[in-house]
């Protein structure tokens, strides 16, 4: 079961938390991966990891919000059954004090990162069917405090989903989202740093027990559902959000 060999997985983001965990998880199950990333550096350190233990990798170094590299990146990749769109940035705070630049940069890396690489991506797998897995946030689906242009970017993640899914139907294309609570990555560590100096363990706590379940989840069970949702074993699953989430939404009573 949720074999992948012979099919080759995008996924963005690739070199850091869940988009790296997803790469190794999928590359053990037989994929070829391909990771692009921003940070070269950090996308290559995952295809070394993915490498050393026999599996195939390649990175390409593009910035998601930037339609020309997106676009040359999957030209050259030729062949796409999986995409999975987890590149995306944090922002914290209110409608009030969200710059426009702030507000811009989400919008550009988080909504139209996630469009370009579906732009690009859809044509291909066109011609053969393929699954899509979008990175959301229980901030789609709750309000959060103080998450105004995250919260933005990640509803529009969960309509993007439901849109492609419908769209896609008879390219036999799946397209769903997950998701997460707060899952312990470099991404919740840098947020906190920037955002709470001084507190980092007092707001690490916090964060853990704002999930019911009394912790943070871990990139690797966010690559676990992945994998069962890119796989042909859910190919019955198609226009679903997956919470993964300590019972953030439904038990926080
Ligand atoms: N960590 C959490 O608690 C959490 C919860 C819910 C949803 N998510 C979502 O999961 C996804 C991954 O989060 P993470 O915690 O693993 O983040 P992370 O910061 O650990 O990793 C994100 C990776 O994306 C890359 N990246 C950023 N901007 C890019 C761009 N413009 N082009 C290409 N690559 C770019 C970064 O270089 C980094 O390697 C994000 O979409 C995030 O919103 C995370």
């Amino acid at each position: 079961m949720f074999n992948l060999s012979g099919k080759t997985a995008v996924i963005t983001g690739g070199g850091s938390g869940i988009g790296r965990a997803i790469s190794q998880l999928f590359a053990r199950q037989g994929a070829s991966v391909h990771i692009i990333e921003l940070s070269a550096a950090a996308g290559q350190a995952t295809a070394d990891e993915i490498a050393a233990q026999g599996g195939r990798v390649q990175v390409h170094a593009a910035d998601v919000s930037q339609q020309a590299q997106v676009a040359a990146t999957f030209a050259a990749i030729g062949r796409v059954d999986i995409l999975v769109n987890n590149a995306g940035i944090a922002h914290v705070g209110n409608v009030e004090n969200t710059a426009e630049a702030d507000f811009e940069r989400v919008y550009q890396v988080n909504v139209k990162g996630a469009y370009n690489c579906l732009h690009a991506a859809v044509p291909l797998m066109k011609q053969h069917g393929g699954a899509i897995l979008n990175l959301a946030s229980i901030a789609a689906h709750v309000g959060l405090t103080d998450r105004f242009a995250y919260s933005m970017s990640k509803g529009a993640i969960f309509a993007m989903t439901l849109s492609v899914a419908r769209d896609y139907l008879a390219d036999n294309i799946r397209c769903n989202s997950v998701s997460p609570a707060r899952v312990h990555t470099p991404f919740v560590d840098g947020f906190i740093a920037k955002n709470y100096a001084g507190q980092e363990a007092e707001i690490f706590d916090k964060l853990s027990q704002s999930q019911p379940i009394g912790r943070m989840g871990k990139p690797e069970e966010v690559a676990a559902l992945a994998l069962y949702l890119c796989s042909d074993e859910a190919g019955f699953v198609t226009g679903c959000d997956y919470p993964l989430d300590g019972g953030f939404i439904k038990l926080n009573t």
